[in-house]
Order: C-alpha cells, then structure tokens, then sequence
C-alpha cells in the first residue's frame, strides 16, 4: 500500500502541520500508566519541530460523551513537554469562544513550536466525521499529517476528514507500521505464522478468513478454541463462547493450516481446581462454573515447534489469561518464545491488547520487531479492511 509519507517533504519550515497522533494513553487519574504510544509519535513531532514547522497535534482520549474533564489532554500534553523538552500549550476547543481562541493561538505559533488540541472527541462532529469540523481543522493548517496508526480505522473528521481538504501525508510512526504489517502479510519471509487468541472472536474470524491463503500456519487459542469445543458438543462449562460463529468456527477450526490446541487448562475464575484436560472425545468440562483459561501444556509444545520454524510470526490476542494463575504460565511461555525467535529467526509482530500487555509485563517489548500500536486497527488491517485514515493518504 503506497502512502503519501511526510518524509517526501521539502521546505517545512513556517508551515503549519496538523498531525493527528493517537495518545489515546491509559491513565489512572491524572497519571500515565503508560506512554508508549506518545514515544513511538516522538519521531514525527521531532523532525517537523528540527524543520522548523509550526505543529498543532490533534488527538482523542477514551470515548467521552460530550466534554469530561477526567479525559482532559492535560496529563498528555505535560509528558509530551517532558519528552520533547520543549512547552506544549493545551488547547480548549469545547466552545465556539474557546475555537476562536484557539485559532488565534495557532496562528501566533513560532517555527518550531508545539500546541495540542484538547481532546478532539469533545466535539461532536468528530465521531460523525462532520465535513464542517474536518474543514475547521483544516484551516487551522497548511498540511495535515496522521501518524496514530491506532486511530486510522476510524472515519472520523481529524482522521479521514480533515485530509479531503489539505495536502495530507503518513508520519513516520504510521508509515512504518503500514510498511512492515503490508510486507509481512503480502511478502512474509515463509512459514508466516499467526497466533490468534483472545476473547473478542468477532474480530478473529475475519482474520482467519483473509490470511488462511496467506499464511502457512494459524495457531488459535482464546475464544476461537473453547468456541471451537463447544461446537465439536463438548461441554465447556463457564468458558466464553461466540455460538453465532458456530459454522464459521467449524469450517476454519477443520482447515489443516488452523492448528487447535490439543489441551486446555480447566478450573474455576479463581484459578482454583486448576487440572489439565485433553481436547479429545472425551472432553468434558464436567462443573459448569469451570471453564477452558489456557491452552495446555501440551498444545504450548505443538504451538513451539511452528514458533520455531516460522520466519515470519504475527501475535494477536492471548492464549490464557494472563492475570489470574496459574492460567497465565502457557502465554508467558509462548511470549517468551516468540521474543526469543523476533529479531532473530523470525521477524514477530504482535498486536492488541492482552498480547501485548502480557509481552510488556515479561519485559519483553524491545525484543519484538514490531509491537503495533494499532489493537483494532490492526486487527482491521490483518483482516484486509480497507482503513479510511489510510485511503485518505494514498498516492
Ligand atoms: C485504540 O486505543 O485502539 C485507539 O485509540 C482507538 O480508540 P477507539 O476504539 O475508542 O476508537
């Protein structure tokens, strides 16, 4: 997929840039309990401040119903002083004054320096993709940059809309995602193996339906595997199921590239009575407040020697859950698998969520390839979806 990049940009200096970013972060209170995503933003702001250009960065945080001062962008635009080491001025926007305020800020802006928006989400032309507020962005701006990768599945007005009315461009944090999540799924190093798991099955099946001809092997855990046994007529307890995808489940589940586990870890949500059971045909979860919460050990072999083999490794979605043991053991294991073959063997992606949650807990992030910033929008991705924000930026 061919994009538009910033980095074909000559003479930014003076230029007004509105960079949408995603620093959707989470928080407790007023802290960061994470940045990671406002440091993978950091190159694009970078060199457009090393350029000279005037930068508004535009973002949204959580999903606030009109204006909630607990989804401020406060706390965000104080980290990203710190970082940057440089003001990073909030912007009101809630009111028509407070718009007009800030449009004279942007306008008094100095080469160089840096304003953020409050949360763009507090209006409400932002969700609906309102062509009256993309155009208000837009005049805020000679250019317009999208660097949240995380955000480009949204049509929404600083996503998608803003870009029907400037010149508009990938930063670099986007245009390397892109980059590495099209070669890996049109041009992967073979075997491409894909670890799917989780418990949003909805957006697993459309995974599985687009890389099945694309991949050499989909390892599946989560969801897709106690749905799986259930649709077999085995009795799974309290195990999360997606009965509406039952013929879905089963065509895929019965492909020989799909491999299923081959043991589960039953017990209860507190991780009492845990044993080992075989998916074979006698599998039974016999009390039905105990459900499936990992693979076993067993399935962790098999799944290890595709891992092994593989030179291409896409991670989406946990195995186990991760948080209450002893469920947790099989993911972990198969993190540090995965780590271990990424950045070697392997080129390993991982992506959403719990994955990549369990990959940050086992300090394992610098020893992946790529950890998406994208959750849903890469499962979009993954799923061959066509993205608005990325349609906005093609040549
Ligand atoms: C994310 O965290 O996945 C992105 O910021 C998108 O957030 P949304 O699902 O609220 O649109």
């Amino acid at each position: 997929m061919a994009l538009k990049e910033l980095r074909q940009l000559k003479r930014l200096q003076g230029k007004r840039v509105l960079v949408r970013v995603d620093f959707n972060v989470p928080l407790r209170g007023k802290k960061i309990l994470e940045d990671y995503k406002i440091t993978k933003s950091l190159p694009t702001i970078e060199y457009l401040v090393q350029c000279g250009a005037r930068v508004v960065l535009a973002s949204h945080l959580g999903r606030p119903k009109g204006v909630e001062a607990k989804l401020s962008l406060r706390p965000v635009a104080s980290r990203l002083a710190e970082l940057l080491k440089q003001k990073v001025p909030l912007l009101p926007i809630a009111t028509l004054k407070g718009w007009q305020k800030m449009e004279s800020a942007v306008r008094a802006l100095g080469n160089g320096e840096v304003v953020m928006l409050e949360n763009i989400r507090f209006i409400a032309g932002e969700k609906k993709d309102s062509p009256e507020l993309a155009k208000k962005l837009a005049r805020l701006a000679d250019l317009f940059v999208l660097d949240g990768f995380a955000v480009a599945h949204r049509a929404a007005a600083s996503v998608s809309g803003v870009a029907r009315f400037l010149p508009s461009y990938a930063g670099f944090l986007l245009a390397n995602e892109v980059k590495i999540l099209s070669q890996a799924v049109m041009h992967p190093r073979r075997p491409l193996v894909v670890i799917l798991g989780g418990i949003k099955i909805e957006t697993k099946i459309p995974i599985i339906k687009n890389l099945l001809s694309k991949a050499d092997a989909i390892l599946v855990g989560g969801a897709i595997a106690t749905t799986y046994e259930w649709a077999k007529g085995n009795s799974v307890g309290a195990s999360i199921v997606g009965k509406e995808f039952k013929k879905d489940i089963l065509k895929y589940c019965h492909n020989k590239k799909v491999i299923v586990p081959i043991d589960a870890v039953v017990g209860d949500a507190k991780g009492n009575h845990a044993q080992v059971i075989a998916t074979d045909r006698s599998f039974a979860v016999a009390n039905k407040n105990f459900g499936m919460y990992s693979i076993g050990p067993k399935t962790v072999q098999l799944f290890s020697a595709y891992i092994k083999k593989a030179r291409t490794l896409i991670w989406n979605g946990a195995l186990g859950w991760f948080e209450q043991p002893p469920y947790g053991h099989a993911n972990r294991a198969i993190a540090h698998l995965f780590a271990a073959r990424s950045k070697g063997r392997a080129f390993g992606i991982c992506g959403g969520g719990e994955s990549v949650e369990v990959l940050r807990h086992e300090g394992l992030f610098d020893d992946i390839d790529l950890v998406s910033t994208g959750g849903g929008a890469m499962l979009e991705f993954l799923a061959g979806k066509k993205l608005p924000g990325l349609t906005a930026l093609q040549k």
